[in-house]
């Protein structure tokens, strides 16, 4: 941990709100000529160079980042970690895509040196990428989610994840029952929950992998363990959905199925809801509940055209999800910048600064973990990172014609990746630098 104080001059972003709310030139302040202060891992200061510098006393270690930009870290609300290994594959949709690579992949983690490997660069990608907060899929075994918090914890991040619980309509070899997934969880749930900077997420895959009874249990975890998470899959493929429909032929629709064994929460978050009703969009915002739009992943799946403006407007929280390995980018930058054009698609425009707060407070927001993450204010965890808006021959050409910091938004979403991060640090110590 970062024990001396240190001062990082910087031009630098600070989101406030969602401009949706509140419009855009209340939702963030920009410091061309910034200084933003960490100690022992948490924010002390942040402003202007002069005043901020004026303000300080003591002794204290200046960092120069001053032709960079700084931002909160990347959130990511929904990711897996699994599926590292087989993203990019070819020509499937969500059902046959699960089981001609998905599940053959997610066997491997039954050995557990194999899932630290793949944890390792998992993580590698994460900081490569900016992102500091992941919401995580392990797979079926217990030992996939164990090696992955203690990598997580050697890191000192501020991650979630579960064990998938799955106990039919998938390979024997993936399979638990309701009763020992029911076990395993809460003993996952004991060691890691809340352990330092680390949360444990109840990870049923999705409906129709979950027998009513081990719905049921994972309704029992949640009312033993109110402050974990319940982190599935919803509404994201029509064919997915119409299988949901002929096994629960009793449910009102897709997400009843969750209600009617309580899994409808305020720390609970569903991936995709592409194609939801206007019943299941009140239901999920009255709950408290978050989506997380996943849209490389939407695209490279065919799943369909998510509205985010849509889903605001009924007051649901909403992050932002890479979804490797369906999605095809570890970059929340890649991702924003697929988020633009599924709104374009749907004569829909999606501002670079909402954007930013989608990636960054709005994913802290939808995992009500916006009081310790998600932006750079007094008092927050120093998870951020810092951009390099020149990181390529064509972006510093570009850049020269861009006039507001709102434009050098735009480009740097649109055509950054990993590229344009130039380091990353978490709870104020670095952890990745180009
Ligand atoms: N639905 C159930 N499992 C999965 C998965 O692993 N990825 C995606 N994108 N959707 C799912
Ligand atoms: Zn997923």
């Amino acid at each position: 941990m970062s024990q001396v104080k240190t001062a990082y001059r910087s031009s630098i972003i600070q989101l406030v709100a969602d401009p949706s709310e509140v419009g855009l030139d209340n939702a963030y302040r920009y410091f061309e000529d910034g200084l933003l202060v960490v100690e022992n891992g948490i924010i002390t200061h942040v402003g202007d160079y002069i005043t901020t510098l004026a303000s300080l006393n003591g002794e204290f270690e200046m960092v120069n980042y001053q032709d960079k930009i700084i931002t909160a870290g990347f959130v990511d609300t929904h990711i897996h970690y699994p599926q590292t290994g087989m993203i990019a594959s070819y020509g499937e949709q969500l059902l046959d895509w699960l089981e001609n690579y998905t599940f053959p992949e997610e066997e491997r983690f039954k050995d557990p040196e194999y899932a630290a490997k793949v944890a390792k660069i998992f993580l590698d990608e994460l900081a490569t990428n900016g992102t500091t907060t992941a919401l995580v899929f392990g797979t079926v075994h217990k030992q996939s989610v164990d090696v992955f918090f203690q990598e997580a914890k050697r890191r000192n991040l501020r991650m979630i994840a579960g064990k998938v619980l799955m106990d039919r309509n998938a390979p024997d070899y993936l399979t638990d029952t309701p009763e020992c997934g029911y076990q395993d969880s809460k003993e996952l749930i004991e060691k890691w929950h809340d352990n330092g900077r680390l949360s444990y997420a109840v990870t049923p895959r999705f409906a129709p992998t979950s027998s009513p009874e081990q719905l049921d249990m994972v309704g029992k975890l949640l009312q033993e363990y109110p402050s974990v998470y319940m982190h599935t899959h919803l509404s994201e493929n029509k064919q997915e959905i119409e299988w949901v429909k002929s096994l629960f032929p009793e449910r009102e629709g897709y997400l009843d199925v969750y209600d009617h064994h309580g899994l409808l929460h305020p720390r609970s978050v569903f991936a995709h809801g592409v194609h939801l009703s206007d019943c299941e969009c009140q239901r999920l915002s009255e709950s408290g509940s978050a989506i997380a739009f996943c849209p490389t992943s939407n695209l490279f799946l065919g799943s369909g055209l998510f509205d985010l403006n849509r889903m605001e407007g009924f007051g649901v929280r909403v992050g932002m999800g890479t979804d490797v390995g369906a999605g095809t980018s570890f970059s929340l930058m890649q991702t924003m910048s697929e988020a633009y054009k599924i709104m374009q698609l749907q004569q829909k425009k999606l501002h670079p600064v909402k954007s930013l707060y989608q990636a960054t407070l709005g994913g802290a927001k939808a995992l009500y973990l916006d009081d310790k993450i998600g932006s750079l204010e007094v008092g927050k965890e120093a998870d951020f990172v810092v951009l390099e808006p020149n990181a390529t021959t064509l972006m510093k050409f570009r850049m020269q014609q861009a006039k507001t910091l709102e434009e050098k938004l735009f480009v740097l979403m649109s055509l950054g990746d990993d590229r344009t991060v130039h380091a990353t640090y978490v709870y104020g110590d670095l952890a990745y630098r180009a």
